[in-house]
């Protein structure tokens, strides 16, 4: 593959926004200071590169940045840079300001439209695997993922407080579009009687029997952890049918919601952004294009973005097996 010679790299966010995704801003723009390349902000992800919002960084931009939730950069989720047409202006923008790379922080969609912009204008991109839900292949956690899990169980250490004072049933719904990794983690750690992920069908007959259970056993609150995106329906709908099993338990639901994507990223998001915004400048300058650079057992790894976005990650067996052994 030819090398370029990169001197002018443009950072974006797109998609849903994640904890952490500052941190790896402000690390590859400072990697990119030092190593003498400019760097450009282009903000509102693929609709600012569209509409030409797209800015020259210095220091003062990314100071103070670290530490806070949210993009400086701001995201969106744009549908035009799923059109031809779209692409093409974009690439025209990114041509009038001289930039001949990107890094490119987002979930799947962001980085499958680095991949697209590759193939067909031949701007190399390093992708940074920044979503809170974890789906990413080619890293064991993507940037946001650590901060949304504690900020989930945060709150639900919080309703496990009402709902012991109430012997109450909770359904708390967590993010995670069709994956179960902020279930997974949060019910662990919050002592959820049970998980519900899109990746395994959990009968209600075998919840039923389950909450059945811990009730023989004198559990005096129980709480129900439900991705968002499972099989079974919504956290309400569940909550519907449980009850027409229980009649007698007082049953409450709680939508955590976009409550996830905010907040300060913990100190292993903030590693991780840092880590991974200096691996984006350093992947670029050694020719590493159309990948996302991740961390597999605290190693860096750069991934094809094509493998990196399919949507095969697993959900760890040992984790399933440990919430079952605890929730009994
Ligand atoms: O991908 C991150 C995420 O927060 C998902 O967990 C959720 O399904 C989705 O984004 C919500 O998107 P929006 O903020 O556009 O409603």
């Amino acid at each position: 593959m030819e090398l370029k010679s990169i001197k002018k790299i443009g950072v974006l966010t797109s998609g849903g926004d994640a904890p952490g995704m500052n941190a790896a801003i402000r690390a590859a723009v400072r990697a990119g200071f030092y190593y003498g390349l400019e760097m450009y902000g282009i903000y509102r992800g693929y609709e600012g590169m569209i509409q030409n919002d797209i800015k020259k960084l210095d220091s003062k931009n990314i100071t103070h940045v670290l530490e806070r939730g949210g993009t400086f950069l701001k995201s969106a989720r744009s549908d035009e840079f799923r059109t031809k047409e779209g692409r093409k202006k974009a690439y025209e923008n990114l041509k009038s300001h001289g930039i001949d790379a990107l890094v490119v922080i987002g979930g799947d969609g962001s980085l499958t439209g680095a991949h697209l912009f590759y193939q067909e204008y031949g701007i190399p991109a390093v992708g940074l695997p920044g979503t809170i839900d974890n789906d990413l292949s080619g890293t064991d956690s993507t940037i946001g993922f650590d901060t949304a899990c504690n900020t989930a169980i945060e709150a639900i250490d919080k309703i496990r407080d009402t709902a012991t004072s109430h012997d109450r049933l909770f359904f708390v719904e967590v993010m995670g579009r069709d994956a179960g990794f902020i279930a997974i983690n949060a019910g662990i750690g919050s002592a959820a009687a049970s998980i519900l992920i899109p990746e395994r069908k959990t009968p209600v007959e075998a919840l039923v029997e389950k909450l059945k259970s811990r009730t023989k056993a004198r559990k005096t609150s129980n709480i129900v952890i439900v991705a968002e995106g499972g099989k079974s329906g919504s956290a309400q709908e569940i909550a519907d049918k449980v009850k027409k099993h229980l009649p007698y338990y007082d049953i409450k639901v709680t939508i955590l919601g976009h409550l996830q994507r905010g907040g300060s990223p913990t100190s292993f998001d903030r590693l991780l952004a840092s880590k991974l915004g200096v691996a984006a400048v350093e992947g670029l300058m050694q020719g590493k294009y159309d990948v996302m650079a991740g961390l597999i057992n605290n190693k860096l790894v750069y991934t094809p973005i094509v493998k990196a976005v399919v949507g095969d990650k697993e959900v760890d067996e040992e984790d399933l097996r440990v919430a079952n052994i605890l929730s009994t």
